[in-house]
């Protein structure tokens, strides 16, 4: 059997976990700087590159002491480390301890691409789940609609011209005076507002499958200017009873020109709680499976990388020593 250690550095989580092929999860260890980012309403990478280099040695040990291993000589056959896409500080320090514990105990390591780490975190908790699966990722950072034959094998049908859905979501409420994370906070108001409160414009009304939430963002700025009396709970509900729609319109269009047997959703966004029940009756509608992965699988962590790791290790996918780490690297470049 095989057992990978998984490590992710890409933004502002530092994890580490431990993944069988069998996909159990024998540990998965996540740590956060957000608290130090609050204050700038976004990430700083600066500042999150120190975090990981206090924090990534600590993570290490503990999913591996976690999972019942000798944290200096553990029983694994591989490492897979997140290479890209994300901030290339971060990536630095991540991809630098893999290859330092690679080259120490003499073991294969795979630079794994972060969103298809996101698409292995369904199969997680779904192993035996049917294909072909179509899965939403939405992220602070992506947005996408992606086809799967089989696990690896990805196909991107569309995806956002211009913010991520996340993104969309943190801006708004920075606006609003909400915080960041925005996702979390305008999730929950959401449901104490009325979404008929405020008319939206709809963006992506035609046939294809991209996404655009850049419009949709200036018209909830602008509304709430326009109207000072406006309950935050309802500009809340409207923006995400807008944004779910476009949303779950572009997967239902997915649907009905693919031949999939499961839907799954992925990325911090899938937390979402109009986009979970959406998704859900969607599956209901079309006879189809549904995934819908726990919050802590959805957000960043390193159980996913070691999943998606373990694939590519099998498929003779290691990576030589000399890989740079690749802050743009684009799902479509994965073979
Ligand atoms: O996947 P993730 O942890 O990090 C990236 O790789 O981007 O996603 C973080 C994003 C943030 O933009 C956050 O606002 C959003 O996920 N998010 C949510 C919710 N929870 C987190 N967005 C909408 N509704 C939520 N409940
Ligand atoms: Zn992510």
């Amino acid at each position: 059997m095989e057992r990978v250690l998984g490590i992710e550095t890409s933004c502002d989580e530092t994890a580490a976990a431990v993944v069988t092929s069998r996909l159990d999860v024998e540990s998965s260890v996540v740590e956060s700087s957000i608290d130090q980012h609050r204050d700038y309403g976004g990430v700083v990478p600066e500042l999150a590159g120190r975090a990981h280099v206090a924090t990534i040695r600590p993570v290490v040990e503990r999913a591996l002491v976690e999972a019942d291993l000798d944290p200096r000589r553990p029983d694994i056959t591989g490492i897979a480390v997140t290479a890209g896409p994300g901030l290339v500080g971060s990536l630095l320090v991540g991809l630098s301890f893999a290859k330092a514990l690679a080259l120490a105990w003499d073991l294969p390591y795979v630079g794994v691409n972060h969103l298809e780490g996101h698409l292995f975190a369904p199969l997680l908790e779904a192993p035996s789940l049917e294909w072909p699966l179509v899965t939403l990722l939405v992220s602070g950072g992506h947005s996408m609609i992606v086809h799967q034959r089989g696990p690896g094998e990805h196909e991107v049908l569309g995806e956002t011209l211009d913010d991520a859905a996340g993104e969309a979501y943190d801006k708004v409420a920075r606006w609003l005076g909400l915080g960041y994370p925005g996702g979390p906070v305008i999730d929950r108001l959401a449901r104490e507002g009325s979404p008929e409160a405020l008319a939206l414009p709809r963006g992506m009304l035609g046939p294809g499958l991209d996404l655009s939430f850049s419009g949709l963002k200036t018209a909830v700025v602008r509304a709430s200017e326009d109207h000072p009396d406006l309950a935050l709970a309802d500009v809340a509900a409207a923006f995400q009873a807008t944004l779910a729609e476009q949303l779950l319109r572009k997967l239902r269009a997915a649907l009905e020109a693919s031949d999939a047997r499961s839907v799954a959703l992925a990325g911090g966004v899938a937390a979402n709680s109009a986009l979970r029940e959406g998704v859900a009756a969607l599956a209901r509608e079309r006879g189809i499976a549904a995934h819908l992965p726990a919050l802590a699988m959805c957000t960043d962590n390193a159980a996913m990388i070691a999943a998606a790791g373990l694939h590519r290790l099998a498929h003779g996918g290691a990576s030589a020593l000399g890989l740079s780490a690749r802050p743009a690297w684009d799902l479509r470049e994965v073979a």
